[in-house]
Formats: structure tokens, sequence, C-alpha cells
């Protein structure tokens, strides 16, 4: 085996990276071939085999996909659960109410039996991975069509994973990796029983909030923790009170040693979506087009939110989880974009490229994909409007307002064929509508309907808009919107409920005539019918493109180790524990303090308040076992590990394999690191798992959940030997 270090030199020359070391996404059954020399030559004390082993116990056996949307931990023989705040965030605002404000306050169980369930939300173990390129490939007829070879490896993997889980209860998916040139098949155990276990208040679980978020220094205790349950005999279980906590194959112990800069650390779990191998021209078009429409469009929906929630405790949590996740993006692409210029990541690409069209124009199999970089380019500039009016309908449409998907679903009752369809449609919408209100405010729908449907109207170009809608251009848009919004049902719980005391004739007769209702359909099907078929038709040809580069590119540098984008499979990433220097003069350091935390409180502060009592502690100094040897109390820190969205919750794990932090976020100016990782300015950021014990244990007097869980100390230093007389 050779040292991936050497193997690297073609990528280094072909990225202009200073080191790649940092560098990559892996997948944990290859460890062994691909990085276990360099991990142990980094100092880690393990083996790959410690890390993934389908038949043993190991790491992997620690470690969940957690509601699918971020990653989590086993931390306890008793299914307990770690993963990071805002993850648990939608739970935890499931719970709250303005009288039981867990949000706010915080929430801890003090037995297993105040544990809260939480409907919908699962804990999901990868039992096994198979490499089934070949047997995938062999299944494909030749010459088929981009869009049908999508769904036809969707059915033969279905079709794999039926095979190798009939008769068990286990499930899986098999997923494409290198733009569709490799497969593998994910065999994975599912638990839907998985409940609340503990919260800290927002101030300190969001500190910061949206002005701190994506940033170092940061002073956040991301965390939260959960219970996995299984039925009484071992299986997974919908949710019921018989059912007992889960014993994991493996937990994390978790570490108080804490760490130096330069030490190992690894990050596993699943992170969503990077693109590592994009062209320059679709960077370009991304930071100079995609990006700043939607970072535009998403400020004029923040600022609409922000103004309701700061003034009405009800909409603030009602919308809470809403506003994170449209904050996060917003703000991200900002980064984003500052980072891709910073790093000249055009530039570089196009050098690559120019290395790239050099090799291979003297390779014979690959001498056409020379000019692979044209075809892109007409691809990209045609899918371009497209784009845009897509992103901007999905943006609005789907995320922003809540009434347009609400129409689709009365779409059922106006168009049912018969009058028993039209009945069972009206019933399943009655029983739904508490839940469909429960986080909605009209006030808030409102003014996003009259200041976003206008901004949207006036920013897509008419030919890809609705008809209706470009008849309501003009200078009293948002007045005419306003008023239509009042003259709708759909937009108003009050009205649609007394409606909904009609009979089912009358019912179905207003909604065909409700003006909310007709414009949502209509955009709707002006987006199906002039944007999304030729949006996804370039975009199947692009994949091709994707299919084909990625292809030349791994022939062309024979000698190079890739690493596949990640694609919410397991995996895992390492580095070291460093600060960075972003840009001429300003250096981070790699960790933070309870001092540095209170430094940033202001009293009363939507973002930067404290509870009485941590200000009281830190004040005391009261850091138990928990602080570090200059008798600090380490709260966040930052490693060189490779990361994305998903891999939150993701554990930080030391050379033993043991629990040092929680990985929650990435540095601002390395946000960019989905499509130019760049190890100089790309960090992610950790809860110290220190603080997080703290917090646990002293801030909340929760010591008890600690009891389950496993320590691990510094050895304690002999007391000096009495010197004999
Ligand atoms: N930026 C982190 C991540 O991408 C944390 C997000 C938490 N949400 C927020 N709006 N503060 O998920
Ligand atoms: N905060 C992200 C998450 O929720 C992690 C990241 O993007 O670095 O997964």
């Amino acid at each position: 085996m050779k040292l991936k270090s050497v193997l690297m030199a073609a990528l280094i020359s072909l990225s202009f990276l200073p080191t790649k070391a940092d560098e990559g996404m892996w997948l944990p059954l290859l460890l062994g071939e691909l990085n276990e020399a360099e991990m142990q030559a980094m100092g880690m004390r393990i083996t790959a085999q410690d890390i993934y082993d389908a038949n043993n116990s190991s790491i992997k056996d620690a470690i969940v996909h957690f509601g699918g949307f971020c990653t989590g931990e086993m931390i306890s023989p008793e299914g307990l659960l770690l993963t990071n705040h805002h993850c648990g965030y939608g739970a935890i605002q499931s719970h709250s109410s303005v009288e039981n404000d867990y949000l706010t306050d915080g929430y801890w169980a003090k037995n297993k039996g105040q544990e809260l369930p939480n409907e919908g939300l699962y804990a999901m173990f990868i039992k096994y991975i198979v490499d089934v390129t070949d047997e995938v490939l062999q299944e494909l007829p030749a010459g088929v069509s981009e869009e049908d070879r999508e769904k036809l490896i969707q059915k033969i993997g279905e079709g794999f994973v039926e095979q190798e889980t009939e008769g068990t209860h286990y499930g899986g998916y098999v997923r494409s990796f290198f733009n569709g040139n490799q497969f593998f098949m994910f065999i994975t155990e599912t638990f839907p029983d998985v409940r609340l276990v503990g919260a800290p208040p927002s101030s300190i679980g969001k500190y910061g909030a949206d002005t701190d978020n994506w940033m170092w220094p940061r002073h956040t205790g991301d965390f939260s923790l959960f219970r996995v349950y299984m039925g009484p005999d071992g299986l997974p279980a919908e949710y019921s009170e018989d059912n007992v906590p889960y014993r994991p194959k493996h937990h994390l112990p978790i570490s108080l040693k804490g760490y130096e800069p330069g030490d190992f650390s690894m990050v596993f779990g699943f992170p969503g979506r990077t693109q590592e191998y994009l062209p320059s021209v679709a960077i370009e078009q991304l930071t100079a087009e995609v990006n700043p429409a939607r970072i535009e469009l998403r400020e004029e929906a923040l600022a609409i939110m922000d103004k309701y929630m700061r003034a009405d405790d009800e909409i603030r949590i009602q919308y809470a989880s809403s506003f994170a996740s449209i904050a996060n993006y917003w703000k991200k692409w900002i980064g984003e974009n500052t980072g891709l210029r910073e790093s000249r990541a055009i530039e570089r690409k196009r050098n690559a490229e120019a290395d790239f069209r050099q090799k291979v124009s003297e390779m014979k199999n690959f001498k056409d994909e020379a000019n692979i970089f044209a075809e892109y380019e007409k691809l990209y500039n045609k899918q371009l409007p497209y784009a845009l009016a897509r992103n901007y309908y999905v943006e609005l449409g789907f995320r922003m307002l809540k009434t347009p998907g609400y129409a689709l679903d009365w779409a059922d009752v106006v168009n049912a064929k018969s009058g028993e369809d039209r009945d069972e449609a009206i019933a399943k919408l009655k029983a739904d509508l508490d839940a469909h209100f429960k986080n909605y405010s009209e006030l808030v729908e409102h003014d996003l309907w009259e200041k976003l449907v206008p901004f949207y109207a006036s920013q897509v170009n008419d030919t890809y808009l609705a008809e209706s809608l470009v008849a309501l251009k003009g200078e009293n848009m948002d007045a005419k919107i306003s008023s239509m919004f009042y003259d709708s049902y759909i937009t108003q719980p009050q009205k649609l409920k007394e409606l909904l005391e009609g009979s089912p004739k009358k019912v179905a007769k207003k909604i065909s005539k409700d003006p909310i209702y007709q414009l949502s359909m209509d955009m709707y099907s002006a987006y199906r019918s002039k944007v999304y078929g030729e949006y996804y038709g370039i975009e199947a040809e692009l994949d091709l493109l994707h299919r084909r580069y990625m292809k030349a590119l791994m022939a062309a540098f024979p000698d190079s180790t890739f690493y596949p984008d990640a694609n919410s499979t397991l995996r895992v990433t390492y580095g070291q524990v460093k600060g960075f220097a972003p840009k001429d003069a300003v250096s981070y350091q790699h960790y933070t303090t309870m001092d540095g935390l209170v430094a940033k409180y202001v009293p009363g502060d939507y973002e930067f308040d404290l509870p009485k009592r941590m200000l009281e502690l830190a004040n005391e100094r009261n850091y138990g076992q928990y602080a570090n040897e200059n008798g600090e109390l380490p709260i966040c820190f930052i490693a060189a590990n490779h990361t994305t969205g998903g891999n939150s919750g993701s554990p930080a794990l030391d050379a033993d394999g043991n629990l040092i932090g929680l990985n929650f976020d990435r540095a601002w100016e390395g946000t960019m690191s989905d499509i130019n990782y760049d190890v100089r300015r790309c960090r992610n950021i950790m809860v110290d798992a220190r603080y997080i014990l703290w917090t646990v244990d002293v801030f909340a007097g929760a010591g008890y959940l600690l009891d389950e869980m496993t320590l691990v100390r510094k050895p304690v230093e002999e007391p000096e030997e009495a010197v004999a007389e």
C-alpha cells in the first residue's frame, strides 16, 4: 500500500492546495485500504477496523442518522443519544408553549417517565456497507437515456436491498458515488421511538443565535439529549409505553482529557451534499447569479418574520424553526460567496481545468473530454434562466409561504372525481386543520404574501410566471394581493373553520373560487409547465457530463486518491485540531472559554442574554472536574475536519476513538468548503465535551445522566514519594 500523501501529488497540482491531509469525506469500509496509514501517521492510535467492522462491534455502531437530517451518537449503554440543540430544535419547539417554553428555559427529564416522545423522529443505524458497483453496472442496459438511467438505478437498488434484507427487519438503500461511476449499498436498522431527554435553554444551546451562526470565535452550547427506545423483544418499534431503552453494540466513551493544537481528530457522521468537482463555469454562475438571488429573497422574508417574532412570544415560538432554517443558509451563502472570491476559487479551477485538458488530450480513450468544459458552458448558460426561476419559486412557494403547499392539498377537494372522494378529502383536511395552522400566524403570512409575491414577480421574467400573476403587476399589486388574502379562506383559519361547518359541496365550491387558492394553483402550474421540465431535462444532461468528467479525471490522475462528494451517507473525515489565519494579520486560536462567553453577555438581549445561574457559576469559576489545565472552562474548539450540513451532531473523536466534542458548524471564512475545500480557511466548529458535561451536571443539576455515561479522565498523577531520610 502506498502512502496517501504520495498518491496525492497529482491531485495537489490539480487543485493547488498546500496540503491535502485534512480534505475528504471517506467511506468507512474503505478506510483500511485508503486512509488508515495516514490516519495513524497523524497520531491515531486505533485501527480502521475499530472504526468500521461489518461483523463485530465497532465505532460505527454508535453513530445514527438522526431524523435523516442530522447525526447523533450513542453515549451510554442505555441508548442515550447526543446531538445538537439545533438538530433537536423542531422536537423541543413541538413540546413548547408560552406556558411551558422549553426553547427559552430548557428541559431536563428527571427520570425515564418524563422523556418526551416525538412522532416522526427516528434514529437509523448502518449495519454494513457493500460495494455493488459491478452488480449495478451489469444490470444497466447499454444506451439507456440519462433520465431513465437514474430511475433504473433506483429500481435495481431497491431490488438488491429487498434481496439482501429478506426475512429481516432491516432496510437499506443503494447510492451512487463519483457522479454515477460507483455504487454502494447501505443496510440499515431504524428505530422510530426517540424521546427528548434534555435540552439547555436557548441562551446556552443557541447562544449568539444568528449573529454568531457560522462564526468563529464561538460560544454556543449547541447540544441536546435524546434516548432511543426499542420493543421489549429488542426490535425497533413505534412509540409504546412498553418500550425499553435501546442497548447499542457500542457507545462512545467521553473524554475529559481535551486536546492540543496538532492533535489528531476525526468526525463521523452523515454529511449531506458537497460539489467538489464542479467546473469553473458553474461556480461563476453560483457566485454571480444564483447565490445573490436567493440571498436577496431570504433577506426580505427574514425582515418580515423578525419584526413579528420580536413583538409577540407566540409568533416567536411558532416561527422559531422556520426562521432559523431560512437564516442559516442565507448567511451561509453570503460566506460562501466571499470565501470563493477571496480564495480565488474560479481561477484555481480554471488552472486545474487547463491541466486536465492537457492531460486527457494525450490519452487515447479520453481525448474527446478535452472539450468537456465547452459543453458544460453551453448547458449551464442554457439552464440559468430556469435555475433562477426554479429557485425563486421553490423558495417562495415551499419555504417562505405556508399557503401554496396547502392549496395543493385543497386541489384534491376541488378536483375530486366523485362526491365520495370529495367528502373524504375534506374530512382529511378537517382532521389536519389544527396541525397545519399550529405554526401559522395570519399577520406574518399576510405580510409575506403582500411583500414577497410582488418581489418574486419583479425578479422573475414574465415568461416563467403565471399569467394571472403577471396581470396583477403594476402600481398597487401589493394592495391587490392584500385584499385577495382577506377574501381567501385557506389563509385564515377562523374563516376556514366556519366554512367547514357547511356542506361539503359548498366547501368545494367556495374553495374553487378562493382567490389565493386560484393564484397558488396558477403559480404552481406555471412552474410545472414553464420551468420544471426544462430545468430537469438540462440537469440530466449535466449529470451525464459530471459522470464523464469524474471518470476522465480519475483516469487522467491515476495516482491520486479521490474522495466521493457527500450524499447523506456515512463518512469519516479526519485532520488536526488547529487554529487558522484567514487573512493578512488575522489569526484565530483553536478554542474559546467561559471568560469569552461571559464577555459577550448583553443583559436582556435577543441573542446574547445569559441565565443568572450561569453568570454566578462563571463568577465563582465553579467548573468542577471540567476545567482545563489553565483553570479555564473550554467552550468550543475548531479543527481542520472536512464537514458539511448533516454533519451537525456528529461526534468529534480523538486518537483513541473517545468523544472530545460535538460538531455543529463551520467558520464563515470556509463555508465554501462544499465547493472548494481549502485547509487554509476551512474549519469545523465543535462544542467541547467538557462544556456539555458541565452544563448537564453543574448548571442544570442533571448529573444523574452522567451515571450512565463512560467518562475517560486523565490518569491521576502519582503523589511524589517522600524522600527517605
Ligand atoms: N450553521 C449551523 C448549521 O448549518 C447551525 C445552524 C443553527 N441554526 C441557526 N439559524 N442558528 O446547521
Ligand atoms: N450546521 C451544519 C449542520 O446542521 C453543519 C455544517 O454545515 O457545517 O449540519
